[in-house]
C-alpha cells in the first residue's frame, strides 16, 4: 500500500558492522505475504518504524533503521544500529527485538532464535560473580559433577521437615540442597524459619561429613523482599540464592545481581515459565536467548535440561546451551550465531528434572560431567530414604567416572542396587 515503507527496512546488500546487534529469526509469513514483507515488518517494528510513512522522519533518524539483510529459507538476520539500545538495560533490549513483532498480522509465527551481543554491549554487565571455577572452589570439588537435591514433596513440608531432609541428603553425599521453584514462604514453611533451621542442619552435616555443604535458597518474591531475603542468607553464612529468573523478570534479576555483588552471593537461575514461550519450534524465543541474557547479567548456575528426564529438552538445544554457557567463544550453526564472551565468566549448566541413579550416566555421557546434577524425586523416592537416595546417586556417578556400567557397579553397592530395582534405567515423562 502507498503509505507503507516496510521495504525500506530490507537491504540484502547491507553488511553489518562489528557494533551492530544481530538477531536471527525463524519467520513464517501469513498467507499472501512474502518473507520480505514479514522481514520488513520485523525490522521496522523492532527498531524505529510503524505502519505508515511519517511527516516527522529525517536523515538522522533514518540512520537508526534496522535492516533485514540475510535470508536463508525461513531464517532471517536483522542488524540493529548500536544507538537503538540503552547501555545496561535488558528489559529495553527485549522490548525491542522480542516485543510487538510477535503480534504482527502479516506474520503467522515468529521465533527469535539467537541474538549476537556486540562487545560494546557486554561491557555494561558484570556477568557471573563466581562462575564455574568459583562455584567449584566453594566445595573444593573439581573432578565430578556437583550434586543438588530438592526435598520432595516439592512444597508442603514444614520448616523442620525441610531442614531434616536437608541433613539426610547432605550426609548421604549431596553438596547442595535446593528449594523448589514454587517454594518461597508459605504458611507451613515460612522463609526465615526454613532458612535458619536449614543452615543449622547444614552446619551439623558439615561437622558429620567433614565436607563443605551449601543451600540454594529460593528468594523469588517482590524485588525489595528478595533483597531482604538475600541479606538473611548472607547473615546465616550461605553462599547462594536461587531466583526464578523469568517470573521475577529481567529488571529484578539485574537488581539482585547488583545486591549479590555486595553480599558475595552466587545466583542459581531456575527457568520456570520458559517453556511457555521457548518450547514451540515455530514461535516464541529460544532458551538460548534466555540463557545468554542470564549469563550476561550474571547468574552463576542455570538449568539447561536433561534430554532424558521428565521435561522437554532436545539434544541439540541442550548441547548449544551447554556450549554457550561454558565457552568464551561460541561457534554458531544454522540456528545460532557466533558469540564472543571476552571477560564474562562462564555459567555452570545444571541438569535437572526427572533424573534418578539409573540414567545419571546418560546425562554425563550426553552433556558432560562438568555440570551440576539436580535430583528430586529420584532421590526422595528411594525405598531406603533420602540418605540412601543420595548415596545411590553418588554411586552412579562414581561408576561412570570409573568407567563401570551402573548395573555392574550395583552388584556391590546396596543403595544403587535398590534404586535400580525400583527405576531400572527408565526415562520418566
Ligand atoms: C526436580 C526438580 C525439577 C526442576 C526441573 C526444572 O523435581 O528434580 O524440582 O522439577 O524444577 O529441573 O526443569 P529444568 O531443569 O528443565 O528447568
Ligand atoms: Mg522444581
Amino acid at each position: 500500500m502507498s503509505f507503507e515503507w516496510y521495504m525500506d527496512f530490507v537491504d540484502k546488500k547491507y553488511n553489518p558492522s562489528e557494533e551492530d546487534l544481530i538477531a536471527l529469526f525463524k519467520v513464517t509469513p501469513s498467507p499472501n505475504y512474502s518473507i520480505e514483507d514479514a522481514a520488513g515488518r520485523i525490522a521496522s517494528e523492532s527498531s524505529i518504524g510503524t505502519w505508515t510513512t511519517l511527516s516527522t522522519m529525517n536523515e538522522r533518524i533514518r540512520a537508526l533503521m534496522a535492516k533485514a539483510y540475510e535470508f536463508n529459507k525461513n531464517y532471517v538476520k536483522v542488524a540493529y544500529p548500536k544507538e537503538l539500545f540503552e547501555e545496561g538495560n535488558i528489559p529495553q533490549l527485549i522490548s525491542s527485538v522480542a516485543g510487538n513483532i510477535f503480534g504482527m498480522k502479516a506474520i503467522e509465527s515468529l521465533r527469535l532464535l539467537d541474538i549476537k551481543l556486540p562487545r560494546w554491549y557486554l561491557k555494561y554487565f558484570r556477568g557471573p560473580q563466581k562462575g564455574i571455577d568459583g562455584v567449584r572452589d566453594i566445595f573444593k570439588v573439581y573432578s565430578r559433577p556437583l550434586l543438588a537435591t530438592v526435598p520432595k514433596p516439592k512444597v508442603g513440608m514444614t520448616s523442620e521437615e525441610h531442614a531434616e531432609a536437608g541433613f539426610e541428603a547432605w550426609v548421604g553425599g549431596i553438596d547442595l540442597l535446593k528449594d523448589d521453584e514454587n517454594l518461597s514462604s508459605q504458611p507451613f514453611n515460612r522463609f526465615e524459619e526454613r532458612v535458619k533451621l536449614t543452615f543449622k542442619k547444614r552446619d551439623a552435616a558439615e561437622k558429620e561429613t567433614g565436607e563443605k555443604k551449601d543451600y540454594l535458597v529460593n528468594i523469588t518474591s517482590e524485588t525489595k523482599e528478595m533483597i531482604k531475603r538475600a541479606r538473611l542468607v548472607r547473615e546465616l553464612g550461605g553462599n547462594f540464592v536461587m531466583v526464578d529468573i523469568l517470573t521475577v523478570g529481567w529488571s529484578a534479576l539485574q537488581t539482585i545481581r547488583e545486591e549479590c555483588e555486595d553480599l558475595k552471593l552466587a545466583i542459581h537461575a531456575h527457568r520456570a515459565f520458559h517453556a511457555a514461550f521457548t518450547r514451540n519450534p515455530e514461535h516464541g524465543m529460544t532458551m538460548l536467548v534466555v540463557a545468554k541474557l542470564a549469563r550476561l547479567i550474571g547468574v552463576d548456575n542455570i538449568h539447561v535440561g536433561t534430554v532424558v528426564g521428565k521435561l522437554e529438552s532436545p539434544l541439540q538445544e541442550v548441547k548449544d546451551l551447554y556450549n554457550e554457557m561454558t565457552s568464551q567463544k561460541f561457534k554458531g550453526n544454522e540456528l545460532t550465531l557466533d558469540q564472543e564472551w571476552y571477560n564474562i565468566k562462564p555459567t555452570f549448566p545444571v541438569s535437572s528434572g526427572g533424573l534418578h541413579p539409573g540414567i545419571i550416566q546418560e546425562v554425563m555421557e550426553i552433556i558432560s560431567s562438568n555440570i551440576i546434577i539436580q535430583v528430586g524425586g529420584g532421590l526422595w523416592g528411594h525405598p531406603m530414604g533420602g540418605r540412601a537416595g543420595a548415596k545411590a546417586i553418588r554411586q552412579a556417578i562414581d561408576a561412570y567416572l570409573k568407567g563401570v556400567d551402573v548395573l555392574e557397579y550395583a552388584k556391590d553397592h546396596e543403595e544403587l542396587k535398590v534404586a535400580l530395582e525400583k527405576w531400572g534405567v527408565s526415562k520418566p515423562s
